[in-house]
């Protein structure tokens, strides 16, 4: 039996199939029910040390849309971080506040840490490069509600997927739904080489691609993500990589495209996806972005097991 009572997320690789499924589901149910009022009394904390729109709001929002509370930071500066305290210091504190945590920080292993400390659960809302696992559901559910099927899908990631947090988490879901994926970056931005192994050795068929041009035809989804100028260490680097792929409406109609393609994006972007697509039935980016709500509630009642 499935069961999130208590447990942390921190990396999409925890879960298996069943348990993807099962958040999907309930995803589905919060989404058709107006109200529900199961988490008042419950504390949400929601500590931000790197910015964010959706992902801090919309937790927010699936809280207290559920009838709990919020306490939080979305600027670690006005904190005792300042002061010199640590991360586990201060989520031992925070702990003792709270029934949740919600954490996204620049550091890799930052949620593990955090949860390796504290008795109650840690959300990882992003740690560094490594993962988004939160993320993951939602686009999971984006995915189904526009394709109808998670089963089978040829898929396209495309842009930063050296850094891309989303792509890392994303991969290992799809990896159970016998998905078939090209890589399409330049050579300086490819994805993890442990990620690709693992992929392989799942029997995942993975392919790497520097440009659309030859395979645009055979994807059902192009995941597009933006380069992460934030995680360069130098910025020459990123200047050599800076626009270097700007999907447009006219471009994929030159190369050309699955009539069903459906393009998702976690959002923000900056210049790779040009604004004449957002009218087109291939956008899906911003019903992606507001799917984080039922599918935030969804893990929130799980997680604080009132739904059981
Ligand atoms: N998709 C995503 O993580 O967006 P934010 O950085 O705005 O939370």
């Amino acid at each position: 039996m499935v069961s999130f009572k208590q447990r942390d997320i921190i990396s999409i690789r925890h879960f298996n199939k069943e348990e993807l499924l099962y958040i999907l589901d309930l995803a589905k149910q919060m989404e058709q029910t107006a109200r529900m009022d199961v988490l008042g009394g419950k504390v949400l904390a929601s500590l931000f040390f790197e910015p964010s729109t959706r992902t801090r709001l919309s937790f927010e929002s699936a809280m207290k849309r559920l009838g709990g509370t919020v306490i939080g930071f979305a600027e670690s500066g006005i904190t005792s971080i300042a002061k010199g305290e640590s991360l586990s210091d201060s989520v031992r504190i925070i702990e003792g506040y709270c029934d949740i945590i919600v954490l996204r920080h620049y550091l890799e292993g930052s949620a593990q840490l955090a949860a390796d400390v504290v008795d109650v659960p840690v959300i990882n809302a992003g740690d560094g490069a490594n993962q988004h696992p939160t993320q993951t559901f939602l686009d999971l559910y984006t995915i189904l509600k526009t394709k109808g099927t998670l089963e089978g899908l040829t898929i396209g990631f495309l842009g930063d997927l050296k850094y891309g947090r989303t792509v890392h988490s994303l991969v290992y879901a799809l990896s159970y739904f016998g998905a078939e994926m090209f890589f399409i970056s330049p050579p300086s931005l490819r994805m993890p080489r442990d990620c690709v192994e693992e992929l392989k050795d799942r029997k995942v068929k993975c392919h790497e691609n520097e440009s659309l041009f030859g395979i645009s035809k055979k994807l059902d989804v192009i995941y597009c993500t933006r380069i992460q100028k934030e995680r360069f260490a130098d910025p020459v680097e990123f200047e050599k990589v800076r626009g270097i792929y700007r999907l447009s409406k006219t471009m994929l109609e030159e190369i050309g495209i699955k009539d069903d393609l459906k393009i998702l994006h976690p959002l923000p972007r900056v210049d790779e996806m040009d604004e004449s697509l957002d009218k087109t039935e291939f956008a899906v980016y911003f019903h992606q972005a507001r799917n984080g709500v039922p599918v935030r509630k969804a893990i929130l009642a799980a997680v604080l097991g009132v739904l059981e």
